[in-house]
């Protein structure tokens, strides 16, 4: 298994391309088939989990073609509903594509997707809400079966958790459903504005979405269409806080600054300098990086829970203790006792990790435990004095397009083995 080696200790300056948005990618993948002909996705990043979905698509019946970031779906001829357990077991967010399955073919088959890293879960949003559009469902070993036969019907579905997948599978199954559909309390992420931009672009009719409420009146079918996906702004959290752990200063480009309005806070609280243009954001660290007082993960347009690992990673650093909450996913924290390795020092208690900063950390070989977890391995490795060995990254590719060659362009000493 492959492995990072980071010689830490090198301020980053220079410029970094923020890939797409894979939680962007994975949905509208999951959308194209609705569609009846090819559509062109650009944009989308060289990833595991893009893979992953390319394949269900694949398995499902579609031709698929990977080429420079553009990937382009046959959607014409769909023979299979039903995603195999060795493909849901490569991806827990494969459960995205069962609206999209099941509107179409009025049969959709899943393994139980069961937990992650981050802990179980559980898709019954998901669930009760594709019951409520008419969808029957039946559950055994280990397969979740839903029926449709005589299509989907619009309705109010009231959601008790701004899910981003349950609202997202809803748009999926509601775009082509009899009738309207109203989703309150909806996810606002704007990787679900993304997804709704693409299916309008098909001829879909959804409104309001990346607000709490979004009506989706039914459409008989939709077309294809060609789409640029939204940068990824989780990644250009992981850049912004490589930076501001090593002192650097970089300039992250193709970047929408408006969806990192919360993390920009965080960053600026703990000292950095920040300058938005209209796709681009430039930051700079301060010599030594400041306590945070409290930082709590929420649903969008609050902190996001997977900008956590990230900005906890930098706080390790800096002068004085920072609180963190976490809000979102119970398993969140595994990625701590890996940090500490690296001589942080990090209490946690359930949903509460309390961060006194130290003056400095040191090389030790650690593991990747999560995709944001890795990630903020990563953004230690780069300001621990030593040579860090970072296991298990497979976690890493699963959302970061040449994170070693990114890194390398900024200056820092690293490289994959
Ligand atoms: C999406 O996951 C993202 N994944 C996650 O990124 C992200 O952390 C999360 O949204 C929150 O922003 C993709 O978009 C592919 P949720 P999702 O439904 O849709 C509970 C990554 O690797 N819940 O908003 O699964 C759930 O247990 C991932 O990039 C239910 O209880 O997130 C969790 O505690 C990590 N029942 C919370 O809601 C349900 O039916 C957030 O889940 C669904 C969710």
């Amino acid at each position: 298994m492959s492995k990072l080696i980071i010689n830490g200790g090198k301020k980053l300056f220079g410029a970094v391309n923020i890939h797409g948005a894979k939680n962007s990618v994975l949905p509208i993948l999951a959308a194209t088939v609705l569609c009846h002909g090819t559509s062109i996705i650009h944009n989308c990043p060289q990833l595991s989990d893009v893979s992953a979905s390319v394949n269900i698509l694949k398995h499902l019946g579609c031709k698929c073609f990977y080429k420079q970031g553009t990937i382009t779906v046959d959607t014409t001829e769909i023979k299979c509903s039903r995603i195999p357990d060795n493909l849901m077991r490569k991806m827990r967010s494969s459960v995205i594509f069962l609206g999209a399955i099941l509107a179409r073919c009025g049969n959709a088959v899943i393994s139980s997707p069961g937990g992650c890293e981050l802990g179980p879960r559980p898709i019954d949003l998901h669930i009760s809400a594709l019951k409520r559009l008419g969808a029957t469902v039946s559950e055994n070993h280990g397969l979740i079966e839903l029926n449709a036969p005589d299509g989907l019907v619009g309705a109010d579905i009231n959601l008790s958790f701004a899910s981003v997948g349950a609202t997202e599978n809803i748009i999926l199954a509601a775009v082509t459903a009899r009738g309207t559909t109203v989703i309150n309390n909806a996810a606002k992420e704007p990787e679900i504005v993304d997804l709704a931009n693409f299916l309008n672009s098909c001829g879909a009719r959804i409104f309001g979405a990346g607000t709490d409420t979004v009506t989706i009146y039914g459409v008989n079918q939709i077309n294809c269409c060609c789409h640029k996906v939204i940068p990824d702004r989780i990644a250009a959290a992981t850049y912004m806080a490589a930076a501001a752990i090593t002192g650097g200063e970089i300039l992250l480009k193709d970047v929408i600054p408006s969806h990192l309005n919360a993390i920009n806070s965080v960053f600026e609280e703990a000292g950095c300098t920040i300058k938005c243009d209209s796709n681009s954001l430039y930051i700079k660290a301060p010599c030594q990086l400041s306590r945070v007082s409290c930082v709590r993960t929420v649903v969008y347009p609050g902190f996001p829970t997977d900008a956590g690992p990230l900005i906890l990673a930098i706080l390790t650093k800096a002068n004085g203790t920072s609180l963190f909450v976490e809000n979102i996913f119970e398993n969140r924290f595994r990625y701590i006792d890996e940090l500490c390795r690296l001589g942080a020092n990090v209490k946690t208690e359930g949903k509460i990790a309390v961060v006194e900063g130290v003056n400095s950390l040191s090389a030790a070989p650690c593991k990747c435990t999560d995709l944001r977890g890795g990630a903020a391995l990563v953004v230690a490795a780069l300001a621990a004095k030593g040579t860090t060995v970072i296991s298990d990254i497979y976690h890493i590719k699963r959302g970061y397009e040449n994170i070693t060659q990114r890194l390398s362009a900024l200056g820092a000493e690293i490289k994959e083995i």
